[in-house]
């Protein structure tokens, strides 16, 4: 038996916003970053057309990104203290997954991080409150997907937080929200939502219900995320479309060792400086994850599919391998975004020697692959990777090496 699971409802195009006028109950807590959505006024609308529908509305804002656990326990405290009968959630990925795991713990209080982590092992939900996201970015596609990514800043890991249980109720993709978003950070969260896309076409868990998202999640983004990234706005809207289909996809087909890799390298450098956003770290990573998986021969095959989907020519199944890297590469130097570790440098640009040291990362490679190889994605991967191949792969990513095993 297969599921596949989705919100009830998804609203798209700009202005959707306003369904929220539509929502029926009393108290809403409205879950938000940093202040982008203040300042491009989205909060404030948010609140009024809750209010307009009878609810009393409370805030938790300033989630910052890449939330912590300590955020997520706070934020539950709120709620518990509010009581909440619908959850908003609201920005980029990082105040939406807070808001998921800050769900959990309000519909149980009692339950640990640890407890939330075990995969497909949350309680049931919504015996409290329902939960709507509402993305700014066009990326995570956390709006749709049973996942919530949790930083303990401890250990300097990554955790995935995964089951159906979290998938919100209602998604609301507006790309009036996208618009303002600068340069750097669509080019990030376009970038992890091709990862998604084609993580999901060769994972061992595609299906029939997954394929036709993921493919067409592909065509529309190698279309449209340069020219978003270059300032057009209706590249940019329905990049955020885009972004949202490869999320249904990959929340239901599951992604592979381009996101192992980068759950375990994201904050594992933050003592250099060196906090490797997550879309940036999946641009350097997935060409060699395709030359490593390719030697698998059903991955192989469908990256040829892609390829030929990205119309990128070749006669066999090895050329057209070798195009998709080569086409993948060409948009990482379209969006300013470098090949390797080594070259990651400051706001995430290329340059010649970046943050991490070469001495620092040879000393951590060894613990990096091995909890890479435990990472929640890498189940699903079509090739296992032995933890010394991780750490050859690893280290193709430190240097931009060619991988040939
Ligand atoms: N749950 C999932 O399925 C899933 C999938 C992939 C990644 N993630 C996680 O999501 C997080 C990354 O999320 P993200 O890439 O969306 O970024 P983010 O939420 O971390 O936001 C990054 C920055 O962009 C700002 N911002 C957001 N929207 C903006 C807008 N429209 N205009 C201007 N500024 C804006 C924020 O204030 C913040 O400073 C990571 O923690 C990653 O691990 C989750
Ligand atoms: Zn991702």
């Amino acid at each position: 038996m297969a599921r596949f699971t989705l919100p009830r409802d998804i609203y798209h195009g700009a202005g959707c916003l306003e369904v929220l006028k539509t929502l029926k109950g009393k108290k809403a807590v409205i879950c938000v970053g940093g202040g982008a959505m203040k300042r491009g006024g989205f909060l404030q609308k948010a609140q009024a057309y809750l209010e307009e529908a009878g609810m009393e509305v409370a805030l938790i804002e300033g989630i910052e990104a890449d939330p912590s656990v300590e955020t997520v326990m706070n934020g539950a405290a709120k709620m518990l203290e509010f009581q909440p009968d619908w959850i908003i959630a609201m920005g980029g990925g990082s105040p939406i997954d807070a808001a998921k795991a800050m769900w959990i713990k309000y519909e149980y209080p009692n339950i640990t991080f640890e407890e939330m982590c075990v995969v497909f092992g949350i309680p049931t939900l919504r015996t409290k409150a329902r939960f709507v996201a509402i993305p700014s970015t066009s990326g995570t596609a956390t709006e749709v997907t049973a996942f919530s990514i949790i930083t303990d800043y401890k250990k300097g890991i990554k955790y995935p937080i995964a089951d159906f249980e979290i998938t919100p109720d209602i998604a609301i993709v507006d790309s009036d929200l996208a618009e303002t978003m600068p340069k750097k950070l669509v080019a990030h969260t376009g970038m992890d939502a091709i990862t998604h896309a084609v993580e999901a076409y060769v994972s061992t868990a595609n299906c029939d219900y997954s394929d036709p998202l993921a493919i067409h999640a592909i065509e529309m983004i190698m279309n449209d995320l340069v020219p978003s990234y270059n300032g057009d706005m209706k590249a940019r809207a329905r990049m955020h479309d885009a972004q949202c289909l490869a999320g249904m996809a990959f929340s239901n087909a599951l992604l592979g060792i381009v996101h192992s890799m980068a759950h375990k390298t994201g904050a594992v450098f933050q003592d250099y400086g060196a906090h490797i956003i997550h879309g940036a770290a999946n641009a350097m990573y997935l060409p060699k994850v395709i030359a490593f998986n390719a030697k698998d021969p059903t991955a192989k095959k469908r990256y040829g599919v892609i390829a030929d989907y990205m119309h990128l020519g070749g006669s066999n199944d090895d050329e057209k391998v070798a195009l998709l890297i080569a086409y993948l590469r060409k948009m990482n130097d379209e969006l300013n975004i470098p090949h390797c570790i080594k070259n990651y440098g400051a706001d995430s640009y290329p340059c010649e020697q970046g943050f991490v040291p070469e001495n620092v990362f040879l000393e951590r490679l060894h613990d990096i692959a091995v909890n890479a190889l435990g990472d929640a994605c890498t189940g699903s991967n079509p090739r296992q990777p032995s933890v010394e191949e991780m750490e050859k792969l690893l280290k193709c990513c430190y240097y931009d090496l060619d991988v040939d095993f």
